[in-house]
């Protein structure tokens, strides 16, 4: 396994359950917003520390990061206390997949790249074990 590896296919879980919101099917939802909440954890936990401490000049993207984190934890905590049947539910789940889809491109274009050429293949090893590690401590 490898960092990135893994949260690239976190990202492609997730994004195959918003083309179902897309085409209006909100049964979904719940399994996105525990996809995601897991998906921030793993990564505030542990790569964005690494990433902090060992690629220095991606700081600003990771700083990005976990501010478009605030947003989407917000607006799953939200969707989580919501009834479906809530007019403003479709909506709000429509939102988080804009900002989603906005995180990803952002971590898949800028950070990720950069953080593979600097870390090199046996750190991002490390740091998918530690990852999953984080996940099954859960
Ligand atoms: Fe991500």
């Amino acid at each position: 396994m490898d960092a990135i590896v893994l949260l690239r296919s976190q990202h492609r879980d997730v994004e195959k359950l918003f083309k179902a919101v897309d085409k209006g099917d909100l049964s979904v939802v719940p399994e996105i917003c525990a996809a995601l909440e897991e998906h921030a954890r793993i990564e505030e936990d542990v790569f964005y520390p690494a990433v902090r401490d060992e690629v220095p000049d991606e700081m600003s993207t990771v700083l990005e990061s976990l501010e478009e984190h605030l947003i989407v934890k917000r607006l799953v905590s939200e969707l989580q206390g919501m009834d479906p049947d809530d007019d403003a539910y479709e909506a709000k789940a429509t939102v988080l997949a804009e900002n989603v889809r906005h995180h990803v491109r952002e971590e898949e274009d800028e950070l990720f790249p950069a953080v593979r050429s600097t870390l090199g293949r046996k750190r991002l090893a490390e740091l998918a074990e530690l990852m999953q590690r984080d996940a099954v401590r859960a």
